[in-house]
């Protein structure tokens, strides 16, 4: 049994092919057919129907010089067809520090944009869907952070990266799913505060026993805290074989020690596509769907996913047409836009985590 991938996104409005010619849109849907690799959930109707919109943006892109960022649990549509750099919260951080141009549009929720404009200031950071939230960001206010310093002076705090750009000028150093181990146990001292995922927060404690204690809040990520130890379990029983368990470190300390192999999304898609080549195709996924979407478009070898994996609804806030419209006349809140207070605190917090990550 395979998993189940949430619906394809319809455009919302019809969508205008009057721009290009009839063997543009033939080209862009083939395109867009291959890259996703879903020939039957992705038919090369529905391609030729998001082919105009994929065109027109990447038109758009080139004369305005616009970097496109997408989370890898944006929809295929987007990551396949307008993307020019998808991967986890660590990599696209770097990317959007990085990129030499001038406006940075990030397909993604919220948190991740505010990230991007923290990193580059000067930048123009388009955000298509400015409600897109998450539960973890959300689920955390700048006042918490004060008053958990408040409790516990002089302990260093790090937080998730999943948190508001108030929430990082509040702390010391940014974390993500690839570097979490690795940047507290850095941190000078015995003691540690560590927000907002109690499950990551769960993991450290564990990770870092007779170490540092951590100190931790109480969020989760909605999606995550979905899975338990015991599907695993049932799971591992009903499939024939070997069977490898690649878990997102936002997920309980129940399933994380059923799990084989624990990392961010791009470490997942990674390990996945080298059990792959290794000859061990049994794969039981435990995370976004997403993940297993770019391993399906991405793996050279053929794989049996198992399980049943959970949609982000905040990441599945954006399509084309989102990021079409924010590319011709953004409105001005879809254009980030943070307190230079709180960027110059927030930048010191993601300096201190690119100089602990490397
Ligand atoms: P990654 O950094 O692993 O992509 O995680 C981001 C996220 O929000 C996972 O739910
Ligand atoms: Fe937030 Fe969870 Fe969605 Fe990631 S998957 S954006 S942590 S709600």
């Amino acid at each position: 049994m395979g998993l189940s991938f949430p619906a394809v996104p319809e455009p919302r409005n019809p969508v205008d092919s009057s721009l290009f010619s009839s063997a543009e849109i033939e080209e862009e849907a083939l395109r867009l057919q291959g890259a996703i690799q879903q020939h039957q959930r992705w038919p090369i109707e529905t391609c030729r129907n998001i082919a105009p919109l994929t065109l027109q943006i990447n038109r758009l892109k080139r004369e305005n010089d616009v970097f496109l960022i997408a989370h890898t649990y944006q929809t295929p549509d987007i990551i396949y067809g307008v993307a020019d750099e998808v991967s986890d919260s660590y990599t696209l951080s770097k990317a959007a520090r990085d990129a030499p141009q001038q406006t940075i549009l990030f397909s993604s929720v919220r948190f991740m944009a505010e990230t991007a404009k923290i990193v580059s200031p000067h930048k123009t950071v388009l955000h298509p869907s400015p409600q897109a939230g998450c539960s973890l960001s959300d689920g955390i206010t700048a006042e918490d952070v004060r008053k958990l310093k408040q409790q516990y002076p002089g302990v260093p705090v790090a937080c998730y990266i999943n948190t508001s750009a108030a929430v990082k000028a509040e702390c010391d150093v940014s974390v993500t799913s690839s570097n979490y181990l690795k940047i507290c146990e850095r941190l000078p001292g015995e003691r540690l505060i560590f927000v907002p995922d109690r499950f990551m927060g769960a993991h450290l404690q564990t990770s870092l026993a007779g170490k540092k204690e951590v100190i931790v809040f109480d969020g989760e990520c909605e999606v995550h805290a979905v899975f338990t130890g015991q599907k695993v379990r049932d799971w591992r029983k009903r499939v024939d074989g070997e069977m490898t368990v690649l878990a997102h470190p936002e997920c309980s300390a129940d399933v994380l020690e059923e799990a084989d192999f624990v990392g961010s999304s791009e470490k997942l898609i990674n390990e996945a596509k080298r059990l792959g080549e290794v000859g061990k195709p049994n794969i039981m996924l435990i995370t976004e769907c997403g993940t297993a979407e770019r391993i399906v478009a991405e793996s050279k070898t053929e794989l049996n996913l198992y399980g049943a994996c959970v949609m982000c609804r905040h990441m599945k806030e954006t399509q084309l047409e989102d990021i079409l419209q924010a590319l011709i006349a953004p409105r001005p809140d879809q254009i980030i836009e943070i307190e230079p207070d709180i960027i110059s605190r927030a930048q010191h917090n993601l300096a201190e985590m690119f100089r602990l990550a490397e």
